[in-house]
């Protein structure tokens, strides 16, 4: 069932029942992140391997820092700029935090995630809530409750509706090392805002943070999805494939067509993109066809779920 009733979503959580819910990014399916069977439903429902750790979404700093043993300045830095909003980091967890959420690691992810409906949600809760996104894995993650709805509705009892995802894609994962900001995975506050504060980020290039849903193969339509260089080039050798294009702004194409953008713009390009990948995917075609994406700001969260989603 869909619906905006934050003290129905509450009960339900009180009750170790799974509750979809709003995030900025993307939905989340949420449980009470202190209550391990209830946790353990959220991977079954998700059908999501038990070594892939679980977000701690929290109502504030102060809930969050309950959950750390050691906060460095830095994440307070990160936390009073982005905090609510999509930045998440991975920071040592204090004894509080149930192994099943880490998959057994010492570090934990949290976030305070920027939606009115769930914000209100945490503040009335007295645990903060483990919410991976909520697809199925390797499937399109959630930009509306209908598409929760509709995939996992049958196995939760309620999905809190928050209209629309603005920002359209996960969140950014970052790691504190030696007072940088290491990214595990690009999203919805870019590396130019985090160097936008002054701080020192770099890639983790040979992978001296373990991040294991940074799977390569991730966010798959069921149709083949095909990142290419020129949709036109690429139709005009492959004549007899069906095919739909994802257009980054008005441009003629020799096939059926859906806007992401009109004018480039990147920041609606990530609103838009797994929304529109789920219409392409529903319509009667072979292949989908996308060119690759700017790489500044957002495009490079863009960038990483298109690399992730297509048939290689
Ligand atoms: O925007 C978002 O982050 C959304 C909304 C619902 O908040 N959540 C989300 O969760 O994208 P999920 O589970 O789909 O992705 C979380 C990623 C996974 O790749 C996981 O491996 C990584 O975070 N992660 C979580 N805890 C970790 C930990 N303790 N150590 C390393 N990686 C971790
Ligand atoms: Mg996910």
């Amino acid at each position: 069932m869909i619906g905006t009733d934050v003290a129905r979503a509450a009960s339900l959580l009180q009750k170790g029942k799974l509750v979809g819910i709003p995030t900025e990014t993307v939905y989340g399916l949420a449980a009470n992140a202190l209550n391990p069977e209830a946790v353990a439903e959220i991977y079954r429902v998700k059908n999501r391997p038990t070594f892939n750790p679980l977000i701690l979404h929290c109502a504030s700093i102060e809930q969050a820092k309950k959950y750390i043993s050691v906060w460095p300045s830095l994440a307070d830095k990160l936390a009073q700029t982005f905090w609510p909003g999509s930045m998440s980091v991975l920071l040592p967890k204090s004894s509080l935090v149930p192994d099943i959420i880490t998959a057994g690691s010492d570090m934990v992810v949290v976030r305070v995630p920027n939606h009115p409906l769930t914000l209100s949600l945490l503040q009335s809760l007295d645990f903060p809530l483990a919410a991976p996104s909520a697809n199925i894995s390797n499937t399109v993650s959630p930009t509306t409750a209908l598409h929760v709805e509709s995939t996992i509705g049958n196995e939760i009892d309620y999905v809190l509706d928050g209209g629309r995802c603005h920002i359209g894609v996960e969140s950014t994962i970052v790691a504190i090392q030696d007072s940088s900001v290491v990214l595990l995975r690009e999203g919805g506050i870019t590396r130019e805002d985090i160097s936008g504060i002054g701080l020192a980020v770099r890639r983790n290039t040979n992978k001296e943070v373990q991040s294991p849903g940074q799977l390569k193969k991730h966010y798959a339509t069921s149709k083949k999805l095909l990142v290419v260089n020129s949709i036109n080039e690429w139709l005009s050798k492959n004549r007899n494939d069906n095919a739909i294009a994802l257009l980054y702004e008005h441009k003629p194409v020799d096939c059926p067509f859906l806007l992401l953008s009109n004018n480039y713009n990147l920041s609606e390009i990530a609103t838009n993109l797994f929304y529109t990948m789920r219409e392409a995917d529903k319509s009667d075609v072979d292949v989908i066809l996308i060119e690759h994406v700017k790489l500044e700001g957002i495009g490079r969260a863009i960038a990483d779920r298109l690399n992730r989603a297509a048939t290689t």
